[in-house]
């Protein structure tokens, strides 16, 4: 059982849980947002996140405790295998481009696409431009990702995971935004599980076949 599953079977006291990923280019931020959300703390260095890692973090809105569960993906092309296989079990996704690289701006695209493509259209998203610490760098201005957020009706926010700027703020934006479509994220959270529950019995079978074979 992994810790996923084991952390499931614990009762534990919250209304919703609610599991968001962040998607972006290579040292955009990613692990420094969720690690400032989550544990108030920076790194300077930059470590390279290998595969896909989560943190859990508490929230209130409107009188609920929801639980997020936050999927840290790794940036770099090698990984993209492994992190592509989470896409379908979130239920809110968080782009991120870094505001002094333009290129992580321009592949914003390239990640709504892949969203669009692995979890199904229509599914919550916002853009963080991150790194808003470093505005005299800056590369991409903060009219060009509120027009581009606007255009994939996105909520945005310039952020900063070194001085936390607007970081509960898009953090419960995003959290409301799925909130908002419970009922869809519900059905598809069950749809999955009867999909699991269906390979789990072919499994099965495969196997008592195989027991019963020669
Ligand atoms: P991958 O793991 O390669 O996908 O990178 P990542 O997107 O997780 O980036 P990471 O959080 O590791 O940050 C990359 C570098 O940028 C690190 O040196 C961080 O200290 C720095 N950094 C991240 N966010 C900010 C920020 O808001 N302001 C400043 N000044 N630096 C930041």
């Amino acid at each position: 059982m992994n810790q996923i599953e084991e952390d499931e079977l614990i009762e534990e006291d919250y209304d919703e849980k609610i599991k968001l990923m962040i998607l972006g280019d290579s040292t955009v931020g990613k692990s420094s947002i969720l690690n400032k959300y989550c544990k108030n703390e920076f790194y300077e260095k930059y470590i390279s996140t290998i595969g896909i890692d989560f943190q859990m973090k508490y929230i209130n809105i409107n009188n609920k405790k929801i639980k997020l569960q936050i999927w840290d993906t790794a940036g770099q092309e090698r990984y993209r295998v492994v992190t592509k296989n989470y896409f379908n079990t979130s239920d809110g996704f968080i782009i991120i481009y870094d505001i002094t690289n333009r290129e992580s701006f321009n592949n914003v695209t390239n990640w709504v696409e892949q969203i669009t493509t692995l979890a199904g259209e229509g599914i919550k998203c916002i853009l963080f431009g991150n790194k808003s610490d470093l505005s005299s760098q800056r590369q991409v201005q903060k009219e060009e990702g509120k027009e581009l957020a606007k255009k994939y009706n996105f909520n945005f926010y310039e952020t900063s995971a070194k001085d936390g700027n607007n970081l509960e703020e898009g953090f419960k934006a995003i959290t409301m935004s799925v909130m908002s479509d419970i009922k869809s994220v519900i059905s598809k959270r069950s749809k999955s599980s009867i999909l699991k529950k269906q390979n789990n019995k072919k499994i099965n079978k495969n196997e008592n076949k195989k027991e019963n074979c020669c």
